[in-house]
Formats: C-alpha cells, structure tokens, sequence
C-alpha cells in the first residue's frame, strides 16, 4: 500500500483505527482566505474553477495553510448543469442564477440524456491530475465531488437558492413523471462525472445534497432515494464515498440507505445521537456548527471537545463542520481548530 493509502482520512473512510481524528473543512478553500481572494480580484469565479493551473493552487494552498488531513477539488457542484445544456452565472453577491429555468416538460426535454464528462468537464479532470502530483509525495488524498440530484434540481427548478423550494416541490407532488425524468438525467450525468473524476485520481468521493432537508422523510423515500441508490453503487468498491445532507435529522437514516461508506452531519444532532440513528457500519464527518469558528476561541474549543468526546475515537470519524465555513472566519482561528482536533485526539 502507497502512503496516500496509508493516510488517517483514509483509514477513517475505510473504518480502520488512526492516531488522531482526522480533519478536513468543507469549503477549506474560499473567500476568508486572503490568497483566495487576491486570486479573484483576477478572475471570476467560473474562471477559477475552469482554469486547472488556478483550481489546483486554492486547492494545495488550503491544505497546507491549515495542515488539513486531506484536500477536496476545487470546483463548483452546479459545473455539471453546462453540459446537461443548463446555463447559469453566477452574479456578484447574489450567488448562482440559472438563466433559464427547467419548469415544464419541455424544459425537460431541452435537458441532456447523458454527458460526456472526460470531454466536457475535463478541465476537472485536468486540475485531479495537477493536484495529485503536489499532493502524492505529502501522501494527503484527495476527495472528488458531485451536487446530489435533488440539490442540482433544486437549482435548476427555481433558478436561484431558495427558501422554499416551491416550484421544485409543486413539480415533483403534481408531476411525479416528469420529475422522475429529469432526476434520472442528472443522476446519469452524476455518475459519468463521478467515475470520470475517479479515473482522473480522485481517493475519494462526497456527494453534496445541501437542500434535501427541504424534504419529509416520506418525500426523500419516493422523490429521492430511487435516484440517489445507483449512485453509490456506480462508486461501490471503487473509492470511499462520503454522503452528505444536512437540515432535517429524520432523514439520517435514509440518508445512510440511499447509500456511503461514511454520512456527513449537519450540527442539529448530537453525534452519538446520530451514529445510534444510522448503525455502527458506517463512518461518521461532521459535526461542528460553522458558526463555532466566529465565535470566541474558547468556545470553539469546548464545542469541538464536545464533538471529540461524543465520537469517543470510534473508528469512522472523520471530523469536519455541519456545513461548509463560513466567509466572515479568520484563518489564524481556522488553523487553531485544526491544531486543536489533532492535539486532543492523538491517541
Ligand atoms: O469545499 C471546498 O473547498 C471546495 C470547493 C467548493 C465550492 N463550492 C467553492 C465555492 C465546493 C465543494 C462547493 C460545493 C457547492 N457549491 C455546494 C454544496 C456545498 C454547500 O455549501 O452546501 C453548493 C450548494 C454550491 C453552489 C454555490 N456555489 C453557492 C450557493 C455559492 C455561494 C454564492 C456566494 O456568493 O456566496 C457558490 C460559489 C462558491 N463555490 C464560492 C466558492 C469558494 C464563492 C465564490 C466566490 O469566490 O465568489
């Protein structure tokens, strides 16, 4: 086994003992870091994610600023939507904007059958290959992703975040055909994706489904799970997948049985709660309110102590915040909390 293998985030993933918790930030490379931003004074934001020399030195300098146990690509889960023929911008300080969009059948149709990722989005695969070759000899992975279908849809159907998602939901409660047609095409796309981004060298893979917690468990089983499943069984056996939804704690378990080796948890749960809710055969990342990082340094510590203490160095746990970090965080605090989950861990 090569030293990437060897690595505590891996280990973590595969539920194997480790020295020390690792830890990895979602969103560990972005806007509060003084770097990132003088990067973008130069270029858009799609600029930097469409640039591999650019994506691959925000993604590096996150890891060693932080001293993190492992990378994530530096991309955007709404890349996807350009080759499934969906345009979208993204418009300063009021976040991505779908140009036109998907509400009827005949939005649906316009929408692609299947994608050719390698091809497409191959300046992803492009910047995998460019960090992987910094990354390799540190012997820190990296972690490859996708958007999770609801997610895409949700971004796709009401053009913009939302609050209520409900052109989303009055689509999929009054046209369960059309909506089961344009969740299969992006579940396709998601997949291709995936394996294109595994092939390139990706150690691992999270699937981001940042807005299910719109949902009722009943609405995720029927709407959802179906798409969701042969997702995590395309990347079974290949790499670790990491699975993670956030906003509605009832959906944890079926979170777990849509699939991933480990569930990433938002920070409404205790995570012992939450382990005793999806079994002990799966890993376990979160579960930080990102908040903590704003707040005083001693209460940062005392929130991550009593993560640290409720995960009591199960195997599986990989330590992380319950939603990506916030821009308003200081760097000297974020590396203070890094520091802090490997002192108090080490075992
Ligand atoms: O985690 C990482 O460091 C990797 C990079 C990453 C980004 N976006 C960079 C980014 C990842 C994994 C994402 C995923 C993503 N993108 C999600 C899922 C994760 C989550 O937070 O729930 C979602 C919902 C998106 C869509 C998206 N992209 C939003 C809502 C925004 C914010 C808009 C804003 O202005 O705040 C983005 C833009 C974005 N993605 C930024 C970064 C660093 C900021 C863009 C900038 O530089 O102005």
């Amino acid at each position: 086994m090569n030293s990437v293998q060897d690595s505590v985030f891996l280990k973590a993933c595969r539920r194997e003992p480790t020295p020390y918790t690792p830890v990895w930030l979602m969103r560990q490379a972005g806007r509060y870091q003084a770097e990132y931003r003088a990067i973008r004074e130069k270029v858009s934001f799609l600029e930097l994610c469409k640039t591999p020399e650019l994506a691959c030195e925000v993604t590096v300098h996150a890891v060693n600023q932080l001293n993190v146990d492992a990378a994530i690509l530096f991309a955007d889960i709404l890349l996807i939507l350009d080759p499934l023929g969906i345009d979208f911008h993204f418009e300063p300080g009021a976040g991505p904007k779908i140009d036109t969009p998907i509400r009827t059948t005949a939005d649906i149709d316009r929408v692609a059958e299947s994608i050719d990722s390698k091809d497409s989005l191959g300046y992803v695969m492009n910047a995998i290959k460019l960090i992987r070759q910094q990354l390799d000899p540190k012997g820190v992975p990296l972690i490859g992703f996708a958007g999770a279908p609801f997610t895409l849809a949700s971004y796709a159907i009401e053009g913009a975040g939302s609050r209520d998602y409900r052109h989303t939901k009055a689509l999929m409660f009054s046209d369960e055909g059309a909506w089961n047609v344009l969740m299969s095409k992006i579940s396709g796309a998601i997949i291709d994706y995936l394996l294109a981004q595994i092939d390139a060298g990706v150690h691992a893979v999270q699937l981001f489904d940042s807005w299910v917690g719109a949902l009722s468990a009943a609405d995720y089983r029927r709407y959802v799970l179906p798409h969701v499943l042969p997702i995590f069984e395309a990347v079974r056996g290949k790499v670790p997948a990491i699975h993670f939804g956030q906003g509605n704690p009832d959906l944890l378990p079926l979170i777990k049985e849509a699939g991933g080796d480990v569930i990433s948890v938002d920070w409404r749960l205790p995570i012992d709660e939450a382990w005793s809710r999806v079994g002990d055969d799966v890993g376990l990342q979160g579960n930080l309110d990102p908040v903590s990082i704003l707040a005083s340094e001693e209460a940062m510590f005392e929130r991550t102590q009593k993560v640290l203490d409720q995960a009591d160095n199960r195997p599986g746990h990989i330590f992380n915040l319950g939603h990506g970090i916030l821009r308003w965080s200081e760097v000297p605090q974020v590396q203070a909390l890094v520091r802090y989950v490997h002192e108090q861990s080490a075992r």
